[in-house]
């Protein structure tokens, strides 16, 4: 039996479901797909693996097993028999080996989301296609400049990327800063969700699901359901947030503490921005500041609206309610030294742009299309693998205008170079904004700038709805050095 909180029962009652929560000794998990998730243990990080002398190398088996989620027994997808997996920690310049072994019973391959590394190869490319019972071995090179910050790796076979995040398959990077902060202690939290079945087993999401983007019904932090964790006050952590959900947007809140954003995916903000929550669409990170204040607080990852197909459905993320307790007791801390300096970022709004473009995406009805009778689009086209949709040039600038005609929103996400948002909606950004992944509003439009620097290649930029995604929201873009 788990107790019911006051807002749960508030959401059920105004959902006409709280009768069919009430058991016969009391209130009871109200789902009934999975058997009630073991909530409030202590709170685990998956195990970190570190590069020495510059040089990680590391196993990755990707396979369908008993696993625990949520503190109870399961069949999903994990790395190494977890979910999430491990935590590969980096540093800028190093070398990342990891032999990519698959054990599911469909292809797959694996991309390290946001970090900035060769496309080409056996670097980060997504055109890999790695065979059941095969295995590939990628060789990542860092560039000794890489953006310190927190990446993460999932796999990316056009057409599973959605089955395979959302059953287990994600996990975090971090690329130390060439100095350390001065923190307490680090936590990785990686923020995911899933749907089991009574048995434990991975549910297939309805045709609906996967046209408004499939949200899990168990949302979880580090595979578990509401762990606890504490701290002293005056105690300075420093939290790696990974949104891998397959669809879902999260708005955190950690009521009664102080937080200071360090800067979203790669993008590290000169100055920490003190703010009260953060929002992440799927597939983007958060670097913050927690400094502890004595009390209890609720880390809760609320609803946002990202739009809907009118009639056929809202694609709101639904409020996930309490994700985990901090609780900060005990002796005050003494007083940590104040952080150094940043470099400010750079900032391309002082570049001419070598080639200015529109980017449409769309969603479109007809015979014969994706789930729900949708297409899904960008310039009116599905993916293709073997058309390049848009060249450029290494070493060049470009400013791109991301216009969304559709009703619901849709994270844009680039490989290997990141993005500079610079317009919402045609009003000029007054902050320099570094995203990777970049929310398009339902009708509305961004402009973002884009440095084609360091490596050349052919890879893809995608919505990271991964639904879209799959269902064909992705193109190809080819970067090719001056002759
Ligand atoms: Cu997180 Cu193209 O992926
Ligand atoms: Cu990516
Ligand atoms: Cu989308």
């Amino acid at each position: 039996m788990r107790p019911i909180s006051r807002r749960r029962a508030l959401q059920l009652g105004g959902l006409g479901l709280l009768g069919a929560a009430v058991g016969g000794t009391g209130l009871a998990w109200p789902r009934e797909e999975f058997p009630a998730p073991a909530a409030g243990g202590q709170l685990s990080e998956p195990e970190a693996l570190r590069s020495a002398d510059g040089v990680l190398r590391v196993r990755l088996e990707a396979a369908e097993g008993p696993l625990t989620v949520a503190g109870r027994p399961a069949t999903a997808y994990g790395f190494n028999g977890s979910l999430p997996g491990p935590t590969l920690r980096l540093h800028p310049g190093d070398r990342l080996q990891v032999r990519l072994v698959n054990r599911l019973d469909a292809p797959t391959n694996l991309h390290v989301h946001g970090l900035v590394v060769s496309p080409e190869g056996n670097g980060d490319n997504v055109f890999v296609t790695v065979q059941p019972g095969e295995s590939f071995d990628y060789d990542y090179r860092l560039p000794d400049d890489h953006p310190p910050g927190v990446y993460w790796y999932h796999p990316h076979h056009h057409g599973m990327v959605a089955d395979q995040v959302f059953g287990g398959l994600y996990g975090a990077i971090v690329v130390e800063d060439a100095e350390e902060l001065p923190v307490t202690r680090e936590r990785v939290l990686v923020v995911s969700d899933i749907t089991l079945d009574r048995a434990g087993r991975l549910q297939q999401p309805s045709s609906m699901a996967r046209m408004l983007g499939r949200e899990g019904e168990l949302v979880l932090v580090n595979g578990q359901a509401q762990p606890t964790f504490a701290a002293r006050p005056g105690e300075r952590e420093r939290w790696r947030i990974v949104n891998a959900c397959a669809a879902r947007y999260v708005r955190l809140r950690l009521d009664g503490q102080q937080l200071d954003l360090l800067g979203l995916d790669s993008g590290r903000f000169a100055e920490p921005r003190r703010v009260e929550e953060v929002v992440l669409a799927t597939g983007n990170r958060a670097d913050l500041l927690v400094t502890a204040t004595a009390g209890s607080s609720t880390l809760e990852a609320l609803g946002v609206d990202r739009g809907g197909m009118g009639g056929m459905g809202a694609a709101v993320s639904g409020d996930a309610g309490p994700l985990a307790t901090f609780r900060v007791t005990g002796a005050a801390a003494s007083g940590l030294p104040p952080l150094p300096a940043r470099p400010q970022p750079r900032d391309l709004r002082g570049v001419e742009p070598a080639a200015r473009r529109r980017l449409i995406l769309a969603m479109g009805m007809g015979p014969g299309m994706g789930p729900g009778g949708m297409s899904f689009t960008i310039d009116g086209r599905a993916f293709d693998p073997d058309r390049v949709d848009h060249t450029v040039a290494v070493g060049t600038v470009e400013e791109w205008t991301i216009v969304n005609t559709s009703p619901m929103d849709h994270p844009m996400h680039m490989h290997v170079w990141p993005m500079q948002i610079v317009a919402e909606a045609g009003r000029p950004v007054e902050d320099v904004d570094w995203r990777d992944v970049v929310n398009i509003p339902a009708r509305s439009e961004v402009t973002v700038r884009i440095a084609f620097d360091r490596f050349g290649g052919r890879t893809v930029y995608h919505c990271h709805i991964l639904d879209h995604e799959d269902n064909g929201m992705m193109g190809v873009i080819e970067a090719e050095s001056a002759a």
